[in-house]
């Protein structure tokens, strides 16, 4: 059956150019064999924006922004991915039944969301009866009003089991209801949330898959209590208030992460919507590659203390190794954005958050906590923080300016700092910095030749014969992963191209975004036979090397003499095969 849905979607792509529907949006003037347009997906001042006719792809070589026809109509206009294939269905004349393809992809959960949405309106109502007068006065005097307290889904739980009662009466069954994590069996069934404010939790989808309950009666128990980690509930998935900012965050390439929800839903009701909240974890993959599909700034603005300090450095450290980087915000006179706005108001608060500073300078600071630089072996210890620091630093300006500036400031000799930073004097002075460049090196390479594999198998058949007879697989799971997915797809369809591929990813995500951050970045490439060859060679020689130095630990730590023998012979056969692959 969704073959059918598949062939569909691909029919309708085929019978469009992408040229042609991108140049409905915007100009593109022709180049060569491509296009090139300004990229509407970050403020673009040169088009940095190329679309191929051949491959049916637009890739934008500055923000990384990526896709076929349906992916850019579905982000310009900001719709689902199905909704975007009936826009183009439209414009190619074709005739698509949209609501009922849209019905057969409902979500298998929406059985649980409705329990869930369920408890949220029970919730809500508890805290405008009787019951919830002390409730109500509590986020009232947190400078929440009624239209605020509605639209952010403001709830009460009151007396054990009521909510257990509720569910039942509505004739859910226990299975479902436990599903949801909201009742607990442990012994007698009861109620998770009693006597506690409720604040509905959403997937990133806008579907409530869990709560937070604040304690509002000073009481001994913890002050947030969350639903339990369920099928629906994945804190490591969940970014709190994304549902809602996303739209925002849209308009203004701006997104502000704060750390408690309190946070993020004051911000939110004050007018700063394009904020999300972290709900006391660090970043997970899954939340970082949400907030990449934002494509926008990011401003991290965690909380006024020790926790929130580290918070920000370590958040910012994720975000940095996945290609964002973070702006500061630091909050002075209060613990939090929530305490700030209540204390001095929206106005003063906006004003903060105009002033930022860059993630490095942050960092300058931090490093400096608990150490005394009057004190020479303290300076000495923060000196070598932020050299280790920018080690990773790849703007090669910026490295100059900052230790410049070290320099200056703390009267050490720049060329001496530099020089263990920027090693251009061909001398090897340090054998650390060395290795360390080297393992970089070898990370890019991997990547180069990995993503090039997949994504010539993605464009043409005879390159995923030639991967299989060759080399096999691919040594991560999530590379194994889109390779076994290519291969179902080709065994399917008989045949594949890249775009017909990205559509088919679409209910795949997160693999969807990794093979669109390839073709960002190597979508240009021409794949040709002996280029193909190449890589597979090239991975083929990193997959031997590896297993050489595998085998050779193996030797080392191997007790067995006539074992470790039979390893030495498997040593001489992977160095021959090395050997082999020879040239490149
Ligand atoms: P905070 O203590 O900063 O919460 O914890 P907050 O947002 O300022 O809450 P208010 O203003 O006192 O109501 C940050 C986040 O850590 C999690 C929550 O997700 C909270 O938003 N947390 C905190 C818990 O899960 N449990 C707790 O007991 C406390
Ligand atoms: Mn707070």
């Amino acid at each position: 059956m969704a073959y059918i849905e598949e062939n569909k979607i691909n029919e309708i792509r085929n019978s469009v150019n992408i040229v042609d529907i991108i140049k409905e949006y915007v100009p593109l003037t022709s180049k060569g064999k491509n296009f090139f347009g300004v990229c509407p997906f970050h403020e673009d001042h040169a088009p940095s924006m190329s679309v191929s006719s051949d491959k049916q792809i637009y890739r934008c070589f500055s923000c990384g922004a990526a896709g076929n026809v349906f992916t850019f109509v579905k982000d310009y206009e900001n719709v689902s991915f199905l909704e975007a294939v009936s826009i183009v269905a439209k414009k190619a004349g074709i005739s698509f039944d949209f609501t009922n393809n849209e019905k057969k992809t409902e979500s298998k959960y929406s059985d649980l969301f409705k329990i869930t949405s369920d408890s949220s309106k029970f919730f809500q109502n508890n805290l405008y009866t009787k019951d919830g007068e002390r409730a109500l006065d509590y986020l009232k005097r947190r400078g929440f009003n009624d239209e605020a307290i509605k639209e952010l889904g403001f709830g009460l739980s009151t007396f054990n089991n009521s909510l257990l009662t509720f569910l039942e009466k509505k004739g859910y069954t226990a299975s479902d209801i436990d599903k949801t994590s909201l009742i607990s069996l442990d012994g007698k069934p009861h109620d998770v949330f009693v006597n506690r404010i409720m604040i509905p939790i959403h997937d990133l989808d806008g579907n409530i898959v869990g709560f937070t309950g604040r304690d509002f009666n000073n009481s001994d128990g913890p002050k947030y209590i969350n639903s339990k980690e369920s099928v629906i509930f994945k804190k490591g998935m969940i970014l709190f208030n994304y549902h809602r900012a996303k739209d925002y965050v849209r308009n203004n390439h701006e997104l502000i992460i704060v750390e408690g929800n309190m946070d993020a839903l004051k911000m939110y009701s004050s007018g700063i919507k394009n904020v999300i909240a972290l709900m006391g974890t660090a970043l997970t993959t899954d939340h970082v590659n949400a907030i990449k599909k934002m494509r926008s700034k990011v401003i991290l603005m965690m909380d006024n203390d020790d926790a929130g300090k580290l918070g920000m450095y370590q958040n910012g450290n994720i975000l940095k190794k996945n290609g964002i980087d973070p702006e500061i915000v630091l909050i002075t006179n209060a613990k939090d954005p929530d305490e700030y706005i209540t204390n001095f108001g929206v106005d003063k608060f906006n004003n903060i958050l105009k002033s930022r500073e860059s993630f490095l300078n942050y960092k300058l600071e931090y490093f400096k906590n608990g150490l005394n630089l009057d004190d020479v072996s303290d300076l000495s210890k923060y000196i070598k923080l932020v050299l280790s620091d920018l080690k990773n630093e790849n703007d090669k300006v910026l490295i100059e300016v900052t230790t410049k500036k070290l320099a200056k400031d703390y009267g050490l000799d720049y060329n001496n700092l530099i020089s263990d930073l920027i090693p251009d004097t061909g001398e090897t002075k340090s054998g650390a910095i060395k290795i360390e460049k080297e393992n970089k090196e070898v990370n890019l390479r991997i990547d180069e030749a990995v993503a090039n594999i997949i994504l010539g198998m993605a464009s043409n058949g005879k390159y995923i014969k030639l991967f299989i007879k060759q080399l096999g697989f691919l040594p991560e799971k999530w590379q194994r992963n889109i390779v076994n997915e290519i291969r179902y797809y080709y065994e399917q369809n008989k045949t594949i191209n890249l775009a017909d591929f990205i559509s088919y990813l679409s209910d795949k995500i997160d693999m969807q975004n990794i093979v669109l951050e390839m073709v960002s970045k190597y979508g240009d490439l021409e794949i040709t036979d002996e280029l193909f060859n190449e890589y597979i060679h090239a991975e083929k020689k990193i997959l031997l090397n590896k297993e050489i130095k595998e085998v050779k630990e193996l030797i080392k730590k191997e007790k067995d003499i006539n074992k470790k023998l039979e390893l030495g012979e498997k040593l001489t056969k992977l160095k021959k095969d090395v050997e082999k692959n020879g040239s490149n």
